[in-house]
């Protein structure tokens, strides 16, 4: 039986399914993954992305936030595998998408449960006074500046080195220690703490299936049912058998 045929045997049978995604299921809308061809860190340092970098060298992190990810972010639209997972929470299949992702495409898809362990850039935040901002209330050509206290605001996603959202984390925590099946699509398993939960969904019985045109450390490691292809096209698949089933 094809893999999908066996994800969806999986799926029909399952009680609690917890998405699990990276930058890999935003691909197909136009936003770069870190890793692999065309990835970030092949164009940018990983230091650009570091706290301490950013506090000290703002305009030069400012600029190439902007041309490394905003721009790609500003255009981007929720693509097949998004707005699936959205139906399957919907249909009541996806307990919880918990997402490594900042581009807040799955709630722009129709999710409503979806955990963000690396933050989001649509808000900017004044680290001085504490005021946030939504990203589209300025025009990033410069550094955007707090509206009370002039300072230099920073994305609202978590640059490495800082801790990850408490609530985000816990629930994640929580969702895969009842969840029976983890659908882990787009990560190549190598950031923690963010790629420990799909191991404790592993130690906790859950199937793990796994989408993503290459394989990941997951895939050796904990995937249960290996699906080679892109998101979009996995997920729509995944779901047209779903329904004929
Ligand atoms: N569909 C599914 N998977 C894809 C697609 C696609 N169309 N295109 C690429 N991929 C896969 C790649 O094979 C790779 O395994 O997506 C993955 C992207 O890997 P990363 O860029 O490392 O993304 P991710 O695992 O989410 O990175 C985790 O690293 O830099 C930090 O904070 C950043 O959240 C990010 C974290």
């Amino acid at each position: 039986m094809k893999s999908i045929e066996k994800a969806v045997e999986a799926l029909k049978q399952s009680k609690y399914i917890v998405a699990f995604t990276g930058a890999g299921i935003s691909a197909e809308s136009g936003i770069a993954p870190f890793r692999g061809e065309n990835g970030i860190w092949n164009k940018y340092e990983e230091k650009l992305f570091e706290i301490n970098y950013f506090t000290q060298h703002t305009k030069e992190a400012w600029s190439m936030l902007c041309d490394g990810f905003y721009e790609a972010m500003f255009k981007a639209k929720p693509n097949a595998a998004h707005i699936v997972l959205a139906k399957l929470e919907k249909e009541g299949y996806i307990k919880a998408i918990i997402t490594q992702n900042i581009d807040d495409l799955h709630e722009k898809a129709g999710s409503k449960i979806v955990y963000k362990l690396h933050g989001n850039a649509s808000q900017l935040h004044c680290n001085n006074d504490g005021n946030n901002y939504p990203v589209a209330d300025f025009d990033l050509t410069t550094a955007p500046r707090c509206k009370v206290c002039n300072a230099v605001l920073k994305p609202d996603f978590v640059f490495f080195g800082e801790m990850l959202p408490e609530y985000d984390m816990n629930m994640s925590i929580k969702a895969v220690s009842k969840c029976d099946i983890v659908i882990i699509i787009g990560s190549t398993g190598v950031v923690y703490p963010a790629a420990s939960l799909p191991y404790y969904a592993k130690r906790n019985n859950a199937v793990i299936i796994e989408i993503n045109p290459k394989p990941s450390a997951f895939t050796n490691e904990i995937a249960d049912i290996f699906i080679p292809m892109k998101a979009g096209e996995a997920m729509q698949k995944l779901i047209d058998i779903l329904y004929i089933l």
